[in-house]
């Protein structure tokens, strides 16, 4: 799979752009601020549906207008699909194959990317959410269902904050409702925390023998998933 051809409107500093890919490695070369990252990033942003670097989407529109447009097309098994991404101040809207996407989480993982930044190096400096991110977005371009359960688990902590606020000022006092949406809530952050599980466990895999290489054999890559209850 490779991404044959970019076109932006509208995106970051690119009034309009349209560039074609070789199915082998591209250099993208130019001065500081001239907006390689951001052509990095739109393709990113084509994948993923989001920013690697901003989860700010009107940072994404050029300044003074309105929406920014992606279109990309991917080859795949000698069949190329054409991707579009509209990113407006009310929301995002995508196309795959011409046809509107009803779900974002569905559109995710049509094209698959893996991004290497600088700023990755906040995975192992910065706080757990910096971590929790890259996998949920990880998972998320391999399993739809994951991105569903997802924003199922976002809601039902939601609901269950603000039902247990409600009890704390007395303007609730049903404990069964506590209860269910209790039990709702263990139901999906067990899936959720088996899943990264998984992930880790085979991110792992991959990853130990390479740094294995890279290290010449003097160290030995350990990855563990923590999560804050048992
Ligand atoms: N929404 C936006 N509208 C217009 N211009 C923008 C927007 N967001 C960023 N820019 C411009 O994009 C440029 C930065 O682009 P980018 O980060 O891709 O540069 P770069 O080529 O990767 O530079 P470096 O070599 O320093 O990494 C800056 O000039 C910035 O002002
Ligand atoms: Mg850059």
């Amino acid at each position: 799979m490779y991404i044959e051809q970019l076109a932006l409107k509208n995106y970051r500093n690119y009034e309009s752009l349209s560039v074609e890919f070789e199915n082998k490695v591209n250099v993208i070369l130019g001065e500081n601020a001239q907006g390689k990252t951001n052509v990095m990033e739109s393709i990113y942003v084509l994948a993923m549906a989001k920013s690697h670097r901003t989860s700010n989407d009107k940072e994404l529109i050029r300044w003074d207008q309105e929406y920014a447009k992606i279109e990309g097309r991917v080859q795949k098994q000698y069949s190329s699909l054409p991707l579009q991404l509209i990113i407006s101040k009310k929301g995002k809207k995508a196309k795959c194959n011409h046809m509107e996407q009803q779900k974002l989480s569905q559109y995710v993982g049509n094209m698959n990317v893996v991004m290497f930044a600088p700023e990755d190096l906040n995975l192992v400096k910065g706080s757990p959410q910096v971590r929790r991110r890259f996998i949920d977005m990880e998972i998320g371009q391999v399993s739809p269902v994951y991105l569903h359960d997802m924003s199922q688990y976002q809601k039902i902590l939601q609901q269950r904050n603000h039902f247990l606020k409600m009890l704390q000022i007395k303007k609730q006092t049903d404990q069964t409702m506590l209860e269910i949406l209790t039990e709702q809530f263990i139901n999906m952050a067990v899936k959720i925390v088996l899943k990264r599980f998984e992930f880790l466990y085979l991110l792992e895999n991959w990853a130990k023998p390479i740094h294995k290489g890279i290290s010449r054999g003097l160290e030995s890559l350990e990855i563990v998933y923590k999560p804050s209850v048992d």
